[in-house]
């Protein structure tokens, strides 16, 4: 991608930038993507668009995102719906992006980590790696984040982990042999494992550390007290995801139908809450010539028409719209909430959040998360399809992490917590993103892909990709019962 064409997105913006803020630009994956989305977001439209400026939005804009749109629950009759404190990055987003950064979000996603494993009945306490490797004769546990996994010539794994030992004696070789039962675990990049077994001593004089051959690899996973209990609460949630307004395939006319059910029945099922897992518009400048395929061409339209159609959903329903990879936000995650210019035409019963973010809706947990790792999930990782996105969501609560592979398609920004981490188990865990759906229970989790709005784009056509739109996915907070609504059907 050439900095002319980022210059050129600008011009046409009547914009120029300064050399440090092109600079900043080209370091992102989708440099004219990303350009658009900084341009579009900035409020106080400045001819001439510095380092600042851009730092300023990929901050999530404090200013602005520290009061987003609220709703108070309090005035809505036994509506209960919150954020769980800690889990939104907005108005929070501590970081720049400099190596300190980095180190500092690696360690808390290892503390994080390791202090699951280590609560799991089956492991226990572990030992640093540099207290472990000189051992033997007997069986240890360690802990390490995989810096890299590789296939030897002869066909066995070989892990590359460490620890937090912050010193050249952290990290060690882990052998797993192609007869092992764990060669086929789905294992990636930046996951954070736990290991017993021994350390092999040193073949040679010239290394101190031998090999670790673990007997058992386990992940951070969901103890089995994790289970769904029925509660007295009588109201339903609702799930829309990727409605990808501003789109020409958007699907007026199932959406429309929709917004009838929800007209004709969500008093009566007290279908209370609907949450908007990203994507709520097609966005500007995601991938190249989208604007053939745009029916809305300005991003503020996008979302002026967005709030237009959520003025017919029925006014006690409160709802939750966070960001995907299409919307105006900065494309790395976490990410904040919707920034202020954008949503100024939405009505009050709409809260803004950042994307992942775990709410609190009566007496259930809800972790929502657009999905955008799921492409390098399925890019990573040979068992895993975009066909089984539920597949890849129980490999993620495993892991217990939405996004554990750094440097590839889905960007991270280094903040202070890993909030890609899941360190809460929730009840319900929803995605979206890959415009397909889903239903499974796992270890008392409802865990729902939400469907898409959007009908088969030209590019995905390209891509050879189908989606199945039009389903609203409805989970009963008491009972847990799940229903899937299809909206294609007359
Ligand atoms: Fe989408």
């Amino acid at each position: 991608m050439s900095k002319t064409e980022v210059l050129t997105a600008a011009a046409r913006r009547n914009m120029f930038l300064s050399p440090e803020a092109l600079d900043m630009i080209m370091s992102n994956t989708d440099p004219v993507g990303f350009t658009n989305t900084v341009l579009s977001a900035l409020s106080n439209n400045p001819i001439f668009v510095t380092k600042e400026d851009v730092i300023s939005f990929l901050q999530g804009d404090k200013k602005i995102s520290e009061s987003p749109k609220t709703f108070d629950p309090h005035n809505k009759k036994n509506l209960d719906l919150k954020i769980v404190d800690g889990t939104d990055i907005t108005g929070n987003s501590l970081c720049v992006g400099n190596v300190d950064d980095f180190t500092r979000y690696f360690q808390s996603r290892y503390q994080i980590l390791k202090k699951i494993i280590e609560r799991r009945s089956d492991f226990g306490p572990s030992k640093k790696i540099k207290d472990a490797y000189s051992i033997y004769d007997r069986e240890i546990r360690i802990v390490g984040i995989v810096s890299e996994r590789r296939i030897t010539a002869n066909g066995h794994m070989m892990l590359s982990i460490e620890d937090d030992g912050g010193d050249r004696e952290s990290n060690c070789m882990v052998f797993v042999s192609k007869d092992s039962p764990h060669f086929n675990d789905i294992i990636t990049n930046d996951m954070v494992l736990g290991f017993k077994g021994k350390f092999t001593k040193p073949r040679d004089g010239n290394s101190k550390k031998g090999l670790f051959i673990p007997d058992d690899i386990i992940k951070p996973g969901v103890p089995q007290s994790h289970q769904w209990k029925d509660s007295d609460s009588q109201s339903v949630v609702a799930f829309l995801s990727d409605v990808h307004i501003g789109s020409k395939t958007f699907l007026e006319n199932n959406w429309q139908r929709m917004i009838r059910y929800l007209k004709e029945n969500s008093e009566k099922m007290q279908i209370n809450y609907i949450i908007f897992p990203g994507d709520v518009v097609d966005g500007i400048g995601i991938f190249p010539g989208q604007e053939e395929e745009l029916d809305v061409l300005d991003i503020y339209d996008q979302y002026t028409k967005l709030a237009e159609y959520l003025k017919d959903i029925p006014d006690h329903i409160q709802m939750v719209i966070h960001p995907g990879n299409h919307d105006a936000c900065r494309p790395a995650e976490p990410q904040p909430a919707l920034n202020k210019v954008f949503i100024e035409s939405f009505d009050s019963n709409v809260l803004m959040s950042g994307n992942p973010v775990y709410i609190k809706v009566e007496d259930r947990t809800i972790l929502t998360y657009h999905g955008r790792s799921i492409d390098d999930w399925v890019s990573g990782v040979q068992q895993l399809t975009y066909n089984d996105p539920l597949r890849v969501m129980k490999e993620m609560t495993d892991a217990r992490h939405l996004a554990p592979i750094y440097g590839q398609k889905t960007a991270l920004a280094p903040e202070r917590k890993d909030y890609l981490a899941m360190d809460i188990l929730p009840d319900i865990f929803v995605s979206g993103h890959v415009h397909g759906y889903g239903y499974m229970e796992y270890k008392g989790i409802r865990m729902i892909n939400a469907s898409t709005w959007q009908d088969q784009t030209d590019y995905q056509k390209q891509h050879n990709f189908n989606p199945i739109p039009g389903i609203m996915p409805l989970v009963h907070l008491g009972t847990g019962s799940v229903t899937m609504k299809n909206f294609m059907k007359n």
